[in-house]
This record gives structure tokens, sequence and C-alpha cells, in this order.
């Protein structure tokens, strides 16, 4: 479970990697509020619609995913897996590939035929764990992110096919 200390800890987390660059989907760092909302969502959607994992070091939040089931009708089977991010000081330790692992079973658990992702082309690191763990791209978007006036990025589409 995720409780208001941990919304605080995610929302420190998140801001610093977005102040380092990192594209978790926010230009900006985003509010506790948002980000306590967004929880809370996901949480009450039920675990057959969606799910969030945490990994805790000394019972601390250190890192986070979600993935949740598309609402258009005709990709319900189908689930994204929308945010994936460890803090900074533990990257490295296996921590995201555990969490990735976790999002990955849950999903399978939860019926869902397919879990797309999608990522931003410069992020080497997260290609290379998606890869790995058996996701393949089907899509990429040439210069489609803009996270500022200046860069362009890429945008990579992945997806893990869960009935295999
Ligand atoms: C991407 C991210 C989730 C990886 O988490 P992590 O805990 O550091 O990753 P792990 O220690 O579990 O490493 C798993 C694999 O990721 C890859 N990887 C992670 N960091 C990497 C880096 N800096 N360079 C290259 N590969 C890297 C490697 O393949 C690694 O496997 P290996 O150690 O067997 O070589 C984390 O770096 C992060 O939060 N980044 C910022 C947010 C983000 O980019 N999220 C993903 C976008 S959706």
């Amino acid at each position: 479970m995720v409780d208001a200390f941990d919304v605080t800890t995610l929302t420190n987390l998140l801001a610093t990697l977005i102040r380092a660059d990192a594209a978790v989907g926010w230009a900006d760092p985003p509010a506790e509020t948002e980000v306590g909302e967004l929880l809370t969502t996901l949480v009450d959607a039920g675990p057959s619609e969606a799910q969030v994992v945490v990994a805790r070091v000394d019972e601390t939040v250190v890192g986070f995913g979600y993935w949740r089931r598309y609402t258009r009708t005709t990709l319900r089977p189908q689930a994204d897996l929308e945010r994936l991010a460890v803090a900074t000081d533990f990257s490295g330790r296996g921590i995201g590939r555990t969490i990735l692992r976790d999002l990955i079973r849950t999903a399978r658990d939860a019926g869902c035929e397919q879990l797309t992702i999608d990522f931003r082309g410069d992020n080497q690191g997260a290609e290379r764990l998606y890869l790995s763990e058996g996701f393949a791209e089907y899509g990429r978007l040439r210069n489609f992110v803009a996270p500022d006036a200046t860069r362009r990025f890429d945008k990579v589409f992945q997806v893990l096919d869960l009935r295999a």
C-alpha cells in the first residue's frame, strides 16, 4: 500500500529525476496533490484495471511503476506500462528490473494480453532494460518528443506479448 508519507517521498523522487532531465512524462515536477490523486485513482481502479508496484529500502519508497488497462472499448484486453522510475541514489542495483518483473507478472495475472510501453529515444538504460525482459520495438516516431524549445527526441514504442 501507499500512504501519505510515500506520496511525499515519491513526489520528491520524481522531482529529482525530472530536474535531471529524466523523461517520465512530466516536463516539470508534479505537485504532491497530483501524485496523490494519480496513485489513488490507480489503486481505486482495482487490480484487474491497474497495478502500482513500489520498491522499498528500509521501508522508504525508492522506486515505483504502474500499468493501466486501456480505457477504449476496443483496446480493453491491453494495458500500458505508463511509468517506471527509480531514485537516482538507488539506480543500477536491480530495483528497476524487479519492479518491471512485478508489473509484467501482475499484468499477466490480470489477464492482459499485451503490455505496451513508450519512452524517449535517448533513454538507452530503459531501452536495454525493456528489451532484456522480452519487450520488442514495434515503432518509432522521429523527433516526436519536444522537452523544450531546442531539443527533439524520437518516441519509441515497445510491446510485450503476455500470451506467450
Ligand atoms: C530506467 C530505470 C527505471 C532503471 O532502473 P534501475 O533500477 O537503475 O535499473 P536496474 O539496476 O534494474 O538495471 C536494469 C537494466 O537496465 C539497464 N540500464 C539501467 N541503467 C542503465 C544505464 N545507465 N545505461 C545502460 N543501461 C542501463 C541495463 O540493461 C540493466 O541491466 P544490467 O544491470 O543487467 O546491465 C531508472 O534508471 C530510472 O528511473 N530512470 C529515470 C526514469 C526513466 O527513464 N524511466 C523509464 C522511462 S518509462
